[in-house]
């Protein structure tokens, strides 16, 4: 049933309000990735171009708006790309202070591993393997995976040149077999707009539960970029509680006709202790 709330804010409104206004996506300079997206672009296909300031390099990321929701690039996606593109180990901010005691956590190993749960078009997870040189494996539904790994491949020279990696993988929440399909030997674990539709909280914080509750090495978080659009959503912070402590390590301010901005949330186990 619907609640009031939801007829008056609508995801995809408010998806394309947030895109006009979208800071991080730069008029693409780079004549080589203008040609791709001139090239290849039906009606039912878009390309973003994200240019990501920290390595000078321009990922290229294709949507198919006309396949649903899952194959388009929601706000709290970029709130989380420009967090990644602005961080720096001397960042004392508790956005930046999460990512470093995970960097800081990898010790021998060669790269950062981090998971993305419901990547959508991946561009979260790609940036943050080529921002942070680190191997990312980026996941969602089993039909959406085709899409990413598109994606994927069309940044794969600039995440490879940040002696990065991603690795395409289904998983979808709560199910058992896909959560042992991917593991839990991550540093941390990334989604951005994925609380939505409430059928979806308890499997997402089963996911979480596996991810970060059971055994493995280091201590893992779940960084969350959200943005709340239904008054239900505190219905999965309350059961995400009873679990996980949950801080605030970011907050946008509100931007355009959207009431509130996007929030990004830690979620760690209850007796993590942060700086
Ligand atoms: C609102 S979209 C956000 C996509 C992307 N993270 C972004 O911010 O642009 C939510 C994503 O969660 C995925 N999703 C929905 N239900 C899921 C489930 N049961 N298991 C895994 N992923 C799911 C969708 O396919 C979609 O990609």
């Amino acid at each position: 049933m619907t609640t009031s709330d939801d007829e008056e804010i609508n995801p995809v409104t408010m998806l394309l309000l947030d895109q006009k206004d979208d800071d991080v996506s730069q008029p693409n300079n780079n004549s080589n990735i203008i040609n791709i997206a001139e090239v290849v672009v039906p009606t039912a296909v878009e390309h973003q171009s994200y240019h990501l300031n920290s390595i000078t390099s321009t990922l290229v990321i294709r949507q198919l708006p006309s396949q649903g929701l899952s194959f388009q690039l929601w706000p709290a996606a970029t709130t989380f790309v420009k967090l990644l593109d602005s961080y720096t180990p001397s960042n004392t901010d508790p956005f930046s202070l999460t990512v470093t005691n995970a960097v800081t956590s990898v010790n021998c190993r060669q790269r950062l591993r981090i998971l993305e749960l419901g990547s959508g078009t991946g561009v979260v997870g790609i940036a943050a393997s080529a921002i942070l040189g680190a191997d990312v494996t980026v996941t969602d539904l089993p039909h959406v995976l085709p899409n990413i790994e598109f994606n994927a491949d069309v940044n794969k020279n600039v995440v490879g040149t940040r002696g990065g990696g991603v690795h395409v993988a289904a998983l979808s929440w709560g199910k058992v077999e896909e959560m042992e399909g991917v593991g839990r030997e991550y540093d941390m674990v990334i989604g951005s707009d994925v609380v939505y539709h409430d059928h979806l909280y308890e499997p997402l914080i089963q996911t979480l539960k596996y991810l970060l509750l059971g055994d493995g090495d280091g201590e893992r978080v779940f960084l969350m970029a959200h943005l709340r659009r239904w008054k239900k959503e505190s219905g999965f912070f309350k059961k995400a509680k009873k679990w996980f402590k949950v801080d605030v390590v970011h907050e946008d301010g509100p931007s355009g006709k959207s009431r509130t901005g996007v929030v990004v949330y830690r979620f760690a186990r209850k007796d993590a202790v942060f700086r």
